[in-house]
């Protein structure tokens, strides 16, 4: 592991796209550093940030126009990166690092691609959180729970990038994003099609069953893939769904403000993998069906 961000200096420039629920709660985060919001009409963007204390802090965040930076990081659902990117195509280079923080697989290659095709000299990075933050309403977030980021090169180099504040760069983030991805697929559309917390896939006997056959179909998807998860994931879902009980998850969160949701790159990426080598994935298939009805 090469190094925690945590003595970094705060010089570091950064643009955010995606002022979400995680995208506002990296911005305060990184309140020290020089910041700026994308948005589409560039105006400035105003965030309220509800800390874990019940304080409110606002966040006055000028629009990035043409400034140099050294991350550009993107918290918008997976599904929405390549095209946002694409609208920034006179500012990309401009920016040295473009970190993709979010749920999800497919969209990273996507964006790896592309950023190729084009010939960006920026350098990619992935990562994942388990910061528990969600939106209060248009402007506010609750930050409901500390957790650790932890982001890495998406593809093999050695990083030389200062970080940002409270990252930490590993050298595995694929295999860490895969287990995460195992554990969304497995969480958030069974919470989703139960509108249930995520404790009641432990405690309910029909919606445990349910966890455990989907669980097992995911992980022998892995294996087929020849990425085998390196845990038991019924087990881990279990653990997981125990310790976030009184959550809901951000599937049925976006199910109930009827946003879309991040299936398409969760279990959906899962059936376009697995198609490849001619498997079905009919749990995954069905909770799909389900939620698109
Ligand atoms: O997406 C979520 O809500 C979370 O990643 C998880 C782990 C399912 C807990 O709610």
């Amino acid at each position: 592991m090469p190094y925690s961000s945590s003595s970094s200096p705060l010089t570091q420039s950064i643009a955010i796209l995606g002022l979400g629920a995680i995208g506002t709660l990296m911005a305060w985060h990184w309140r020290e550093h020089t910041l700026y919001g994308v948005s589409r009409d560039a105006s400035t963007c105003h965030r309220t940030l509800i800390d874990q204390q019940q304080a409110a802090h606002q966040l006055t965040i000028p629009a990035w126009q043409h400034e140099a930076i050294d991350w550009l990081v993107i918290t918008t659902k997976a599904s929405a990166t390549l095209d946002a990117l694409q609208s920034l195509q006179k500012q990309l280079p401009q920016v040295q690092n473009i970190l993709l923080l979010q749920n999800g697989m497919g969209q990273q290659q996507q964006v790896a691609d592309w950023l190729s095709q084009q010939r960006y000299s920026a350098t990619l990075w992935a990562g994942i959180s388990t910061e528990g933050a969600y939106r209060q309403s248009a402007e506010q977030v609750v930050y409901a729970g500390s957790g650790d980021t932890h982001i890495g090169l998406w593809q093999a180099q050695h990083p030389t990038a200062s970080m940002p504040n409270g990252l930490t760069v590993v050298d595995d983030i694929q295999q860490r994003i895969r287990a995460k991805l195992a554990i969304n697929a497995v969480i958030n559309p069974l919470t989703a099609v139960f509108r249930c917390r995520n404790g009641e896939l432990v405690s309910h006997g029909e919606y445990r069953q349910a966890l455990e056959a989907l669980a097992s179909e995911v992980q022998q998807c892995f294996t087929a893939l020849q990425q085998p998860l390196d845990f038991d994931l019924k087990e881990r879902s279990l653990a997981v769904a125990q310790a976030t009980a009184r959550n809901q998850s951000s599937t049925l969160q976006d199910v109930l403000h009827q946003r879309p949701t991040e299936l398409d790159y969760i279990n959906g990426y899962l059936i376009r993998q697995a198609q490849q080598l001619d498997i079905e994935l009919p749990h995954n298939r069905r909770l799909l069906a389900q939620l698109s009805e």
